[in-house]
């Protein structure tokens, strides 16, 4: 057994979708003033996915690179984090241990507390491989974000997959002990079982929110955190980017502290390149955060990372990271700007009917459309069971 004295984030990779549908479209075709999404809520893009993606193709998709890299044979757990599951018993992240070929001797399970269940996961990984710091725990952050046509959430969609190999003495970013909780029960946005979108309280959520990062960030300075001067930049959960903005001000005022312009844009402003043009990736917006901020930030060496994951309903945690000495020799920019770059723009008629899209429930031999190009696809379903392929 190795001595290891620091646990965190050895690898992130990350995939979005085949398709991207621009703001500019969605605006051009409800008659919203652009500035309203571009500034307002500060998105450009939305990541759609094609017929045959989903949160199982996302996350393959995200992982591959971090098993072409490292191999699988210390991999004896793999948590799959999401909110848009596809199944009520099987964890998605059993068809993903499939599509990569992971050896048997692993356990796998689904996770879920709305856009928080991928900081759980991460912490429970980090239990288990301080419990035996040889073995790695692959964590999946995986959703599609999809909320009613014509809705005030619709312009706040997204999709994407954030993959992180846990270990001890990681290469990227080294995840501090102390952590900040909350949670309240709100009805802020949910899914019910029957339903494929989500209702959402739009301006309560936002206030929910607030109110959970003020919570978390009490707890984490009762448990013996950092002071907030001491952080080079935070990630926030990002449902839409200005949500960033928004709930660093707010800590910033909660904290007594003067909320300049300025200093929130450094704090904040590397941070949202990615979710900008990818939209709400639920549970792996957060990580998308990170990967921004590491991606494009000059050298963070041992400077401490603040960050906010919120999932409605609510749970909500401030914790922190720093980054590890070499960490930028790891990092997979080009192939973050290149999963960015693939996608196809969709004009608003083609991404009506993919929102629209859906298995019939009867049971049947369901192919699904050749679409995406990516290396892994749904290809339908068949007696109610999905078939997924690799290419
Ligand atoms: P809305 O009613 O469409 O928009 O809802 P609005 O009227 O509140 O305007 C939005 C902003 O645009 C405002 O700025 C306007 O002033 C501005 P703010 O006052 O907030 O600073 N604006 C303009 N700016 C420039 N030029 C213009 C212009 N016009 C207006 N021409 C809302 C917006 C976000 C509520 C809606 O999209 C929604 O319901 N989204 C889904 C819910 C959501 O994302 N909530 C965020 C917090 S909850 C969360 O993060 C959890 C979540 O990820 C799920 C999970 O945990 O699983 C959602």
């Amino acid at each position: 057994m190795s001595n290891a004295a620091s646990f965190g984030i050895h690898d992130l990779s990350f995939a979005t979708t085949e398709y991207v549908l621009s703001h500019a479209a969605l605006a051009e075709y409800n008659g919203t003033e652009i500035g309203k999404y571009h500034i307002g809520i500060g998105q450009r893009s939305m990541s759609v996915c094609a017929a045959d993606e989903d949160i199982v193709t996302l996350g393959a998709a995200a992982a591959a690179p971090i098993i072409a890299r490292h191999g699988s044979e210390r991999i004896r757990t793999v948590v799959f984090a999401t909110e848009s599951s596809i199944d009520q018993a099987k964890s998605a992240g059993i068809y993903v241990h499939s599509l990569l070929g992971l050896q048997s001797a692993c356990r796998v399970v689904e996770l879920k507390q709305a856009c928080y269940g991928a900081t759980a996961a991460l912490q429970f990984a980090i239990g288990l491989v301080r419990r035996d710091p040889d073995q790695q725990v692959l964590v999946i952050a995986s959703d599609v974000s999809k909320y009613e046509l014509d809705s005030p959430g619709e312009a706040t969609q997204g999709a994407a997959a954030v993959a992180m190999l846990v270990s001890a003495d990681p290469a990227l970013v080294c995840i501090e002990n102390a952590s900040g909780l909350f949670t309240a029960d709100v009805m802020d946005f949910w899914r019910p079982n029957y339903r494929t979108t989500a209702l959402v309280d739009g301006q309560e959520s936002v206030e929910a929110y607030l109110q959970a990062v003020a919570g978390s960030w009490k707890d984490y300075g009762e448990q013996g955190g950092r002071t907030l001067d001491e952080f080079a930049a935070f990630c926030y959960h990002q449902p839409f980017t200005k949500m960033a903005y928004k709930a660093h001000r707010h800590l910033l005022n909660h904290a007594g502290h003067s909320a300049d312009q300025a200093d929130i844009e450094h704090a904040i402003g590397q941070t949202v390149a990615y979710n900008t043009s990818i939209g709400n990736s639920y549970t792996a917006s957060v990580y998308l955060a990170l990967a921004a901020l590491l991606d494009q930030a000059d050298d963070l060496t041992d400077r401490p990372i603040g960050f906010l994951s919120y999932g409605s309903g609510s749970v909500a945690e401030f914790f922190a990271g720093t980054a590890v000495p070499g960490y930028r020799e790891h990092l997979r920019t080009a192939a973050n700007l290149a999963a960015i770059a693939r996608r196809k723009p969709v004009d608003h008629a083609r991404y009506r009917e993919l929102h629209e899209w859906s298995f019939p429930a009867d049971g049947g031999d369901h192919p699904t459309p050749q679409q995406t190009t990516g290396p892994f696809r749904l290809a339908g379903v068949s007696g109610h069971k999905r078939i997924y392929q690799a290419r």
